[in-house]
């Protein structure tokens, strides 16, 4: 990588990403990098510095991802400085090509792809819980997956490589919609016994979708990101008529110091 400077833009909702992009961070510091790290939730894309290399981390959701994630992306400004870009997905199973779309974007906008890896990571979003054991050791798969990302960015020779996966997946992601269809599947729910209006949920809300009046009111912008449900301390938020289990890989604090 020319620049010495590494900018990681992401987003987590319940903390496989972030886990991963720590790991990548360790070890471009480690290297003489200096990485910062950005939640995409809170930074205009007009912002960034085109002089540093720069990393987009995101989760995969209905392979595709957030459309928050979508309109950051496609707002990121032309460079005329051959920027250096890389990418990295955390994923269940499946990423429907994101990868892909992705490049095209950044070649439209003239960046330099570098490498992208889409790595496996627990499902937070299952209807049977996890064995700890399960969880963790999927987790270090992950970490490991990491580390040989970042090497091989470092050394340049990682690659961009995607599936051939027809476009209408990562569009899917990208319109109204399908999210308003997956909302109306997936609606979350107060329990307004448990709820000790502490405000947890509506600082981590990426898109503002949560009012205090004093209890946490829904609005319709939910993205499904899980993070309200994840980090709720009285777990007092759950899914309307369906059994979803609740899963984070970090505390709400190592989410919010960015
Ligand atoms: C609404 C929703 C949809 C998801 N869809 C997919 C999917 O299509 N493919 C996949 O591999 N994982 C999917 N996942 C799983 C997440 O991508 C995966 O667990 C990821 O590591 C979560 O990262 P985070 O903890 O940083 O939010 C989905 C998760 C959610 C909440
Ligand atoms: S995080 Fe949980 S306890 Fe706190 S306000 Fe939200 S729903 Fe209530
Ligand atoms: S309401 Fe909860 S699940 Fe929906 S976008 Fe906000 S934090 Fe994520």
């Amino acid at each position: 990588m020319k620049a010495k400077i590494i900018d990681i833009y992401f987003f987590s909702g319940t903390g496989n990403t972030l886990i991963l992009v720590k790991e990548l961070k360790n070890f471009f510091s480690k290297h003489g990098y200096e990485t910062n790290l950005f939640r995409i939730e809170k930074c205009d894309p007009n912002s960034i510095n085109l002089d540093h290399t720069l990393g987009f981390a995101f989760p995969i959701a209905a392979f595709s991802t957030y459309k928050f994630i979508w309109d950051f992306l496609d707002k990121l400004p032309e460079t005329d400085r051959e920027t250096e870009v890389f990418m990295l997905t955390s994923m269940a199973f499946f990423s429907g090509g994101m990868t892909g779309a992705l490049k095209k974007i950044m070649k439209k906008k003239k960046y330099k792809p570098i490498g992208a890896n889409e790595i496996k990571m627990p499902s937070n979003f299952r209807k049977k819980e996890i064995s700890a054991e399960k969880k963790q050791k999927s987790i270090n798969n992950g970490i490991n997956k990491a580390k040989k990302f970042a090497h091989d960015l470092i050394f340049g020779i990682s690659n961009w490589r995607h599936l051939p996966v027809p476009k209408p997946f990562t569009k899917f992601g990208k319109s109204e919609k399908p999210w308003r269809f997956m909302r109306e599947k997936n609606q979350l729910e107060i329990d307004f016994v448990k709820c000790v209006k502490c405000g947890n949920c509506y600082h981590l809300c990426p898109v503002e979708n949560i009012e205090m009046t004093p209890y946490p009111e829904f609005a319709d912008k939910c993205q499904l990101c899980l993070r309200c449900f994840a980090f709720c301390p009285s777990n007092a938020i759950s899914f309307k008529d369906k059994k979803i289990e609740s899963y984070k890989a970090c505390d709400s604090d190592d989410i919010l110091q960015y």
